[in-house]
């Protein structure tokens, strides 16, 4: 996934289009580039590296111009290399592009090109919109002409904006985000609102298969087949205005101390389409849960509460196997889609396979603007702020929070949920941040870590284990305490930490004899329980609680253990190499 945005307006265009991409840089963060135009020339510069290290090197900032197109990358074609990076020029230079997303006929596009003379300089599948605009302005000298050509010549999935040295701009959207900053006679093209926030809180969310040509101060929106649509000018959330980082060292490290307060927000405002939810619940067929990385999690805490708490069986889907086995999809049944950002594409296919075999989709959902919130008949809104770090925190959390809220519903609330408990939980296990210092610089060297749960802190464990391994590179898996015995406890010897998620409920005792066996082995332990054991070499203590608040309580400190162990090992929290925030791409 990459961030794309572009300027035209009064201002400067390079600091504005530098300001927005940083903001953005969540998306993708290999390399970076800006180019403008000025007196009918486009200038251009980019290279490998953060937006901060590129601009020191480079001065992006000082293009010179009105207008402006930028970019960060996250490589899905091509090496991170300079070449690689953001804006492509075409081969007369009189025309540059950004582009988010995959162009999957881009061989095809660039053999014919180059049979017609067009040359190529990087590896990419976004350099063939470069030149397919010029071909196609050379033939028609028109803006809109050239759009509603390329588009239909081109396959995939892209949201790209393109600068031609006439200082006009022209952006389109296929399954990738755009949406388009209105200030006073300013535009901000992006593919996010974090591009243009600072400037405006004004904003025209382009629909699917529609593109756009801003020339001055005049912007149209046609579909691809050229046919004008009304712009449709809405204000953004205010809490995208939330997107500073404040006194916190990371974003990370904000996102994770936010919990107590977030945990109140979710579901907030939504109480009907909860209602709703239940009630599709208690009357359908077949429930599938589904989602990517920590939404799935999610999804298998879901499928715990709904089984004990409500009597309702449901299957949980990773997002990206649905493909493989579509026919598992009843028709008929219900869909509930997870996903922070709404843009996940496998989360989206699977939503699409499900749509085909006429399921009702509902979703639980961060961002209420995305492309899965358009695509739902019900959506549950998070309600936690922007994300900005790269591992889920507060998401998750407040997913959480939402099945809590759908089964106490299914209980025609008669299920009694404190969720102020749940907050003053999670502020005490916060307050342990001493001690889970002291911890992350112990596990620093460790090559592997293991983290077992029994029960509903199974999937709490899974959640723990992909937080180590994003955040710290250190090699970490997920174990059911119970399987201990079927195979893992042969990898425990005196170089491996084990995590035991303990607390004092059903699971307790027989977690307990899991970390005395671990433990006999050599193995360090970590136990995280209101309850103190000599079997833990380090003790993180939980307040004592509910089955409920358990799984909230304890994955607050696996993700400061995470965060403060990133930093022993010197890797940015917020940003882990090789990730990005939402992958749109499948
Ligand atoms: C993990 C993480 C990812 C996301 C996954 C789904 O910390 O951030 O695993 O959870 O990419 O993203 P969404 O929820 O936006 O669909």
């Amino acid at each position: 996934m990459c961030s794309i945005i572009g300027y035209s307006g009064k201002d400067d265009a390079a600091p504005l289009l530098v300001k927005g991409l940083k903001r953005m840089e969540y998306r993708g963060y290999d390399s970076v580039g800006v180019a403008t135009e000025s007196n009918s020339k486009i200038e251009l510069k980019k290279g490998v590296g953060r937006v901060g290290e590129v601009n020191a090197k480079f001065h992006l900032e000082n293009l010179p111009g009105k207008i402006g197109i930028g970019h960060t990358r996250w490589a899905t074609h091509g090496k991170v290399t300079d070449v690689n990076a953001h804006p492509h020029p075409s081969n007369s230079g009189q025309i540059a592009i950004v582009h988010n997303g995959i162009i999957e006929n881009f061989e095809k596009l660039k053999n014919d090109l180059k049979k017609e003379g067009y040359n190529f300089l990087s590896e990419t599948d976004s350099e063939v919109i470069a030149n397919l605009l010029q071909k196609n302005y050379q033939k028609s000298k028109n803006v809109k002409n050239t759009m509603i050509n390329t588009v239909s010549e081109l396959k995939g999935h892209f949201s790209f904006i393109a600068m031609f040295d006439n200082g006009q701009l022209a952006a389109a959207r296929f399954h990738e985000p755009l949406i388009i900053g209105v200030g006073e006679k300013n535009y901000v093209l992006s593919s996010d609102v974090l591009g243009f926030i600072e400037q405006t809180d004004e904003a025209i969310y382009i629909d699917n298969g529609n593109f756009v040509l801003i020339d001055q101060d005049k912007i149209q929106i046609f579909d691809f087949d050229g046919k004008e649509i009304k712009p449709l000018i809405t204000k953004v959330s205010k809490e995208f205005a939330d997107v500073y980082k404040g006194d916190y060292a990371h974003f990370t490290l904000k996102e994770i101390s936010e919990q107590s307060e977030t945990i109140f927000k979710a579901g907030e405002g939504t109480k009907e389409a909860i209602v709703e939810t239940a009630d599709y619940l208690k009357h359908a067929k077949n429930i599938y849960l589904t989602g990517s990385g920590t939404s799935y999690n999610a999804s298998l805490v879901g499928k715990y509460l709904l089984s004990k708490y409500a009597k309702i069986k449901s299957e949980s889907i990773i997002s990206s196997e649905l493909q493989f086995s579509p026919d598992s999809i009843e028709p008929n049944s219900i869909l509930i889609a997870i996903s922070q950002s709404g843009e996940s594409a496998d989360v989206l296919e699977a939503v699409n396979i499900a749509k085909k075999a006429d399921c009702k989709i509902i979703s639980i959902l961060n961002s209420l603007t995305s492309t899965l919130a358009r695509e739902s008949d019900i959506v549950i809104g998070m309600n936690c702020g922007p994300e900005i770090g790269v591992a889920a925190t507060k998401s998750f959390t407040s997913q959480l929070i939402i099945w809590y809220k759908i089964i106490q519903e299914l209980s025609n609330e008669k299920m009694e949920i404190n969720f102020q408990e749940i907050s003053g939980a999670v502020s005490k296990t916060l307050q342990e941040h001493n001690n889970i210092k002291k911890i992350a610089n112990e596990i620093k060297e460790i090559s592997d870590i293991y983290v077992l749960g029994r029960g509903i802190h199974y999937p709490i464990a899974i959640e723990s284990a992909l937080k180590i391994k994003e955040l710290t590179y250190i090699h970490a898996e997920g174990i059911a305490g119970g399987e201990l015995k079927h195979g893992p406890l042969a990898l425990m010897d005196s170089k491996v930490f084990v995590i035991i998620i303990n607390p004092e409920d059903s699971t307790y005792q027989d977690t307990l004899t899991s970390a005395r066996e671990i433990k006999a082995r050599g193995a360090k332990i970590i136990g995280i329980s209101d309850k103190y054991s000599d079997v833990y070499d380090f003790w993180i203590k939980l307040p004592s609680t509910n089955e409920l608040t358990y799984p909230i309580a304890e994955t607050i400190p696996i993700q400061l253990l995470s965060y403060y162990a990133s930093l022993e090992k010197d890797t940015d929290p917020d940003y882990p190499r090789n990730l990005a925030k939402s992958v749109t791409v499948k």
